[in-house]
């Protein structure tokens, strides 16, 4: 693939529309996560094709537990089934694999196949595939802030010392870079509790395309509208 756009380090992405895209099709919801599995299967293709470093999806927020048992068991067996058909590829492609969130809470055993194919995956030095599991924002802003507090009250840390870097060392995301671009499909304008503090200075990117139809093209069309957006990070523009 020819490189005909600027790319992002860092590129995250919430997945919206999958029960939207069976809906229209009379299918039932979980349909549209079978769909939405192969739509992450492309665009982790894509973008160890693109040479992009980091990618992070928001698969089960914090949030999601709310949905009905039958369905987010289905997404657990989803999980379960895309981490034992995937393992092979992450090693042929050099990908890394990571999760942000609190997966201990997820069932049936997914815990430590999840932390396995972390350390299976960790000597690769390719794309770092990220998912966000059990994951939501304030959650993880909070953890943080109550570590430095143990820190303070222990005398770790003083009051004078903390900064920001205190807190980015404290996220799930330790050592990664913030999000240059963020997707969101479906049409909706939220962040849903999604990276608060990482996406800070990130270009945002909505499409009305569910997620199930994103593939290869569609990330190629953000890409494009990314690579003309100038960045000032609160500056002004370079003369
Ligand atoms: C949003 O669509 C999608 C989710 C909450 C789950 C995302 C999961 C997948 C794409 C499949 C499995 C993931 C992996 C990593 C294999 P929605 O159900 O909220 O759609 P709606 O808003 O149209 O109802």
């Amino acid at each position: 693939m020819t490189k005909r756009f600027k790319i992002p380090v860092h590129l995250a992405v919430i997945m919206d529309g999958n029960g939207r895209w069976a809906k229209k099709r009379n299918m039932p919801r979980f349909m549209g996560h079978v769909e939405g599995a192969k739509s992450v299967r492309a665009v982790t293709e894509a973008c160890v094709e693109l040479g992009i470093k980091y990618l992070t999806f928001y698969a089960f927020s914090t949030e999601n537990w709310k949905r009905p048992k039958k369905e987010i068991g289905f997404l657990m067996k989803l999980l379960n089934n895309y981490i034992d058909s995937e393992f092979s590829t992450m090693m042929k492609n050099n990908v890394r694999f990571h999760t942000i969130g609190d997966i201990s809470r997820l069932p049936g055993g997914l815990a430590k196949k999840l932390e396995e194919t972390k350390k299976k995956t960790s000597k690769n030095t390719g794309l770092n595939l990220i998912l966000a599991l059990n994951y939501g924002s304030r959650m993880e802003i909070l953890a943080a802030v109550r570590q430095v507090a143990d820190d303070v009250k222990n005398g770790r840390l003083s009051p004078d010392a903390l900064d920001e870097k205190a807190i980015t060392e404290r996220l799930y995301t330790k050592g990664m870079p913030d999000p240059d671009l963020m997707i969101r499909t479906s049409g909706e304008m939220r962040i849903s509790n999604f990276l608060l503090w990482q996406l800070a200075y990130s270009e945002l990117y909505v499409t009305r395309v569910l997620w199930p139809d994103f593939r290869k093209k569609e990330l190629l069309k953000a890409l494009k509208e990314y690579s003309g957006r100038e960045r000032r990070y609160g500056g002004v523009e370079a003369k």
